[in-house]
């Protein structure tokens, strides 16, 4: 059983200037955010619905839903994403790229294919 590893995922439970996985975030912030995930997440994790991490281990991003709120890692953003495995650095991005990558992400979930 995986347990979500990021410390700062459980303390504040809203951050201002969030908003945009709920509401319709245009394509433009997503394409941001897209750029956002490649840039900070890309070599590790795969970001592309069909892609493969480049570390083995690193979840899909696109898959992350079916594991934790995307809320979660919006708050863990916030703080600085510090998670308790090795390999994965401290991250840390303002409000606006968090709705944008926060955006991205949300625009990318699917869900795995049954076992
Ligand atoms: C340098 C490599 C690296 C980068 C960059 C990286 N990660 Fe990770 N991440 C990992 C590894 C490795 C794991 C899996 C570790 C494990 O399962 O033990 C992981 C796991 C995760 C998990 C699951 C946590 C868990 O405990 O299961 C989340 C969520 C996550 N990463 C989000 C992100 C996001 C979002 C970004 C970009 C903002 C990012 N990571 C950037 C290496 C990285």
């Amino acid at each position: 059983m995986r347990r979500l590893a990021i410390a700062a995922a459980l303390t504040v439970l809203s951050l201002d200037g969030a908003g945009a996985v709920e509401a319709g975030a245009d394509a433009a912030a997503i394409e941001r955010g897209r750029i956002i995930a490649v840039a900070v997440c890309g070599d590790c994790h795969a970001v592309m619905p069909g892609a493969v991490s480049p570390l083995p281990i690193a979840p899909p991003l696109y898959f992350l839903a079916e594991d934790y709120p995307l809320e979660a890692i919006e708050e863990a953003l916030g703080e600085g994403m510090v998670t308790g495995h090795e390999g994965m650095p401290e991250i840390l991005l303002d409000p606006i790229q968090i709705d944008e990558f926060l955006a991205f992400l949300a625009s990318v979930q699917i869900r795995r294919p049954p076992p």
